[in-house]
C-alpha cells in the first residue's frame, strides 16, 4: 500500500493529528472516531487497518484540505455514504448519491429472506417496488441467476443511480428497470413482490436524526401513519386479482397496523413477520 510521497506535494500534517482534529470537530457524533478514520481512508485511498500502523505518516496539503472539507460536511450531518459516494451493503459496494436512500443493514435481511423465499417456492419472477439505488434487486439477481427481476421506482433520479449500479455489476440485462408508481409499471403478476417503500409516519419523521434528513423525503415519508403506500399497493393487488406473496420492510411499531390492513384487504390471508438484528418485527410476509 502506497500513498503519494513528499515529492508530489508539501506535507502539512500527519495521520494521528489529522484524526485527532477531526474527532474533535465531530465530537457531537457517536461515531466520531470511526467517521474520521473512514473519511481519511477515503481521501488517502488506504484500508482502515493501514491507519493504525501509520500514525506518523505524512498527509499532503491537498489531501489534508480534501479531508477537512469532508469532515466539515460530516459535521453538518451529511451521511458518510454520500461523502464517499458508496456504501458497503450485502457484500456489495453500491454507488449512492443524495438522490437515493442509503441502504440500511436491516434491509440486507429483507434481501436474504426474499432470496430464501424465492428458492423455497421456486419463484421464476420477482418485482421489487421502490428500488432506490437497486440494492435489493442486485442482491437477488446475484443469488438467483434464473429468476426474472423487475425493479421499479417512481423517482427518475433514483432509477439513474440504480442503472449505474446495474451496469457496474454487469447486471443491466438481468434486472429490468421500469419507472412508475407502485404496481402501475407491471403488466403481469410476478411470483413474488418485494418492497421497502417509504414507511415513516409524520410523527416518526420528527424523531429521525438530522443525518436522515439529508436523504430524499420521498424515500422516507409514507404518509400520516406511514403504511399508506403499502395499503395502496395491497389495494392494487386486490383490484387486479393478484393473490401473490409480498415481503415488505416495515417499522416494528407498524405490526398491528399491518395486521389490520392485510385482514381488511385480504381477509384470511397468511401473515408472518421476520425479525431484525434487534429481534423486532421488521419484515411482513403476506400470502393472500
Ligand atoms: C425507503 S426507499 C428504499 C430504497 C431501496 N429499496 C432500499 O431498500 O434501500 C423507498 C424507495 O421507494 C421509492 N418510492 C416512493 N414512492 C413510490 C411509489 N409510489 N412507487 C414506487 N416507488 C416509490 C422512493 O423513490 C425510494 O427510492
Amino acid at each position: 500500500m502506497t500513498i503519494r510521497s513528499h515529492s508530489q506535494g508539501a506535507a502539512l500534517s500527519s495521520v494521528d493529528p489529522a484524526l485527532a482534529d477531526a474527532r474533535q470537530q465531530l465530537s457531537s457524533s457517536r461515531t466520531a472516531a470511526l467517521d474520521a478514520q473512514v473519511l481519511l481512508c477515503h481521501v488517502l485511498g488506504v484500508p482502515r487497518s493501514w491507519l493504525f500502523a501509520h500514525g506518523d505518516a505524512p498527509i499532503l496539503e491537498e489531501q489534508h484540505r480534501a479531508f477537512r472539507a469532508l469532515v466539515s460536511r460530516r459535521a453538518e450531518g451529511e451521511p458518510v455514504a454520500y461523502l464517499r459516494g458508496f456504501v458497503e451493503w450485502f457484500g456489495l459496494d453500491l454507488l449512492v448519491s443524495p438522490a437515493v436512500l442509503v441502504p440500511r443493514p436491516e434491509t440486507e435481511l429483507l434481501a436474504e429472506h426474499a432470496i430464501a423465499y424465492a428458492v423455497r417456492n421456486e419463484s421464476r419472477s420477482v418485482a421489487e417496488i421502490g428500488t432506490g439505488c437497486g440494492a435489493i434487486s442486485i442482491a437477488m439477481a446475484s443469488r438467483l441467476p434464473n429468476v426474472e427481476i423487475v425493479a421499479t421506482d417512481v423517482d427518475a433520479e433514483a432509477l439513474k443511480v440504480a442503472a449505474t449500479n446495474l451496469q457496474r455489476f454487469g447486471m443491466s440485462e438481468r434486472v429490468r428497470l421500469v419507472p412508475g408508481s407502485l404496481l402501475s409499471p407491471l403488466a403481469s403478476p410476478p411470483d413474488l413482490l418485494v418492497a421497502n417503500l417509504p414507511y415513516l409516519s409524520r410523527a416518526m419523521m420528527m424523531e429521525v436524526s438530522p443525518e436522515v434528513l439529508h436523504e430524499p423525503r420521498g424515500a422516507l415519508l409514507g404518509g400520516e401513519t406511514g403504511v399508506e403506500l403499502y395499503q395502496e399497493m395491497l389495494r392494487q393487488m386486490h383490484d387486479r386479482g393478484w393473490r401473490i406473496p409480498a415481503m415488505l420492510e416495515i417499522d416494528p411499531r407498524q405490526r398491528a397496523a399491518l395486521c389490520k390492513l392485510v385482514e381488511t384487504v385480504f381477509p384470511g390471508a397468511g401473515l408472518g413477520f421476520e425479525q431484525d438484528y434487534g429481534s423486532l418485527d421488521r419484515i411482513a410476509v403476506i400470502e393472500p
